[in-house]
């Protein structure tokens, strides 16, 4: 059994580790790179780039790779070289890049205001001790993974932008001296005083008030000051905005869709508040949208369930005690309104247990508002460490059965195209349930004409892209396989997709290349999450391991169907008995009852 077993792993490592190398992109990117900054004390030398393009760059100086067989570029470390120049563009060319750390040089100029959309997958960015100037460009809360932002010891000067308060995942946040100005973005504050101290003419908490008025004060005082005089500019505003910019933005290809700040999207909805929101079945009472917006308390950061490439979920609480979840979608599609509707009326159509029903949504000029029922127990990936064996193997069951049934029990397959543990989702009883399926019609991100290389984000959330997607660009059933097998993966390895923790330090690549290499080391047991290991599961998270496997490898023909998926997880979760309170029939027949 053993011998079986570990020729079966030593079969899957070699399919996954032989995926086919990647474009020479990361290759001019650090040409480019070498080629724009100065570099007095040749620290950048022995950067060579011999031309065939096999061979790897990925052992330069300050240079990591996702793994050692393809030139993608994670993380680019050049701190204390001496290094001067602008922050160059050809940084664009590294576009997988997770983590840059260009501190402690004397790199001059602006922060570029496209570095996100040069980079989007920043989880790590440092700048700190440089000499940058101007201000700090808004448009950096566009880098939505941003973990750690470090910007301190610089010439920057200007506000802090509100918008960086869009960054819900960062963890750090360093201004410090500078000379930036003004009042400190309340939801900033919890960064803590160092984060902000030695900019002169910067106040308000968590450093000191501002003058010998509060925040708020301030706030109300310029707000009411600013309305009288900005009324009459409006107007002529809007004016310009309609006949000019809109229109040169339309030029530039933006699609439809256009995406508004926070704030002025919130403004949006309250202004049409009295819009009602369509539901799919006959409801007791009307919905508006201002039942929404108070509901989640103005679309508010506390309501906020998760963040995601296809947009932000938020709690609604209704005032009879029962909540719903609301998407605001991420702008950036192309459907026109009637498009849009007559997809979601489809996809208001489906229901399965397993899945998470679209109850209804509401559309307001470019804003597109998707209306599900709240499932109590949040994301899986917010509850994975507190689950059990059993109860990991009942949501990787269930979730592939919902899975399944999008991909051969509707009438015609529906692809999901986002699989991550954040659309897993738990109920009340820790059933799984699938939610933000087929999606992929009704966003769609803008891709720069001029920019030919491919940008994953199209084609899911970071860390669960099946590799056959650089060069089919195109969405299939096998590429969801290949999601759902890295969810999988995390449920037995307790790690996240990307940013595998590897004993004391940060695994330099993906969590497929991380269990690969661990598989071909021979230590199947070390990838396996502590707290479920050695209570009496071990065979059992052996085999789901080889299941996960499965659904991973790099050609997408060698993976299973969704079906044989979830028939193997269920053969191997039979005994938990967790089939007697549904019908353990497949739902094959396309079913518009609520079950
Ligand atoms: C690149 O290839 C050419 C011919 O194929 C060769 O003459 C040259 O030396 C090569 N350059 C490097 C840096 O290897
Ligand atoms: C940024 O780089 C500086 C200097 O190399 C280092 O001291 C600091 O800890 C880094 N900050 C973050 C947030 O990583």
């Amino acid at each position: 059994m053993k011998m079986i077993s570990i020729t079966f792993l030593f079969f899957i490592i070699i399919i996954l580790t032989s995926s086919p190398s990647y474009a020479e992109d990361d290759v001019l990117c650090l040409k480019g790179l070498k080629n724009s900054l100065t570099d007095p004390s040749g620290r950048l030398t022995t950067w060579s780039f011999p031309n065939s393009s096999s061979s790897s760059i990925c052992t330069l100086t300050g240079v990591s790779c996702w793994n050692a067989k393809e030139n993608r570029i994670i993380s680019l470390h050049l701190p204390s070289m001496q290094l001067a120049g602008q922050i160059p563009e050809s940084l664009k060319l590294c576009r997988s890049l997770q983590s840059l750390d260009l501190s402690d040089n004397d790199f001059s100029g602006s922060i570029p205001r496209e570095i996100c959309s040069w980079l989007p997958y920043l989880v790590t960015l440092n700048l700190s001790g440089n000499k940058l100037s101007g201000e700090i460009p808004s448009e950096i809360a566009d880098c939505k993974f941003l973990n750690s932002l470090a910007l301190n010891d610089n010439k920057l000067t200007g506000p802090v932008p509100f918008q960086l308060t869009r960054l819900n995942r960062l963890q750090r946040l360093s201004l410090s001296d500078n000379g930036l100005s003004g009042l400190i973005p309340a939801d900033l504050s919890h960064f803590g005083e160092d984060g902000f101290t030695g900019n002169n003419g910067l106040c308000g908490k968590p450093l000191s008030n501002c003058g010998a008025l509060n925040g708020k004060n301030v706030t109300v005082i310029v707000i009411a000051g600013v309305t009288g005089a900005v009324g009459s500019l409006c107007v002529g505003f809007a004016v310009f905005w309609w006949f000019f910019v809109r229109d040169v933005r339309r030029k530039k290809g933006y699609g439809a869709g256009e995406c508004k700040d926070d704030g002025d999207w919130i403004g949006l909805m309250n202004s049409h508040k009295l819009v009602q929101v369509a539901l799919f079945q006959k409801p007791i009472v009307k919905i508006r949208l201002a039942d929404l917006i108070v509901a989640t308390d103005s679309f508010g950061s506390d309501s906020v369930v998760v963040s995601s490439r296809t947009g932000v979920s938020y709690k609604a609480d209704l005032p009879d005690g029962s909540a719903l979840e609301v998407k605001r979608l991420s702008c950036g599609y192309e459907l026109s309104e009637k498009q849009f509707r007559s997809e979601v009326n489809r996809l208001g159509q489906i229901r399965h247990p397993n899945l998470v029903p679209l109850l209804g949504f509401c559309v307001v000029e470019d804003e597109r508002l998707l209306v599900y029922k709240h499932m109590v127990n949040g994301t899986l990936k917010s509850r994975l460490q507190g689950l059990d064996w059993p109860a990991r193997v009942k949501v990787g069951v269930r979730a592939a059965r919902g899975l399944a049934w999008l991909h051969h029990g509707c009438e015609t397959a529906c692809l999901h195209q986002y699989i991550s543990s954040n659309v897993i989702l738990l109920d009340e009883e820790f059933d799984a349930r699938v939610i933000d399926y087929g999606l992929g019609k009704l966003v769609s991100f803008e891709r720069d004409s001029n920019d030919s290389s491919f940008s994953n984000g199209d084609f899911g959330e970071v860390g669960y892209v099946a590799p056959e997607y650089t060069s089919t660009m195109v969405a299939s059933l096998s590429g969801d396989v290949y999601a759902f097998g890295v969810v999988l993966l995390e449920i037995v390895t307790g790690q996240k997709p990307v940013l595998v923790n590897d004993g004391e330090d940060w695994f330099n690549g993906s969590l497929v290349d991380w269990v690969s290499k661990h598989l071909s080391d021979g230590g199947s047991k070390d990838v396996v999450d502590r707290s479920v290991i050695g209570r009496g599961y071990d065979d059992e998270i052996m085999q789901f391991l080889r299941i996960a496997c499965s659904c991973v490898v790099s050609r997408p023909k060698e993976r299973p169907l969704m079906i044989h998926v979830y028939e193997s997880l269920k053969k191997l979760g039979y005994h938990y008995g967790f089939f007697t309170e549904h019908s353990d029939e497949f739902p094959l027949i396309f079913n518009k009852q609520e079950p």
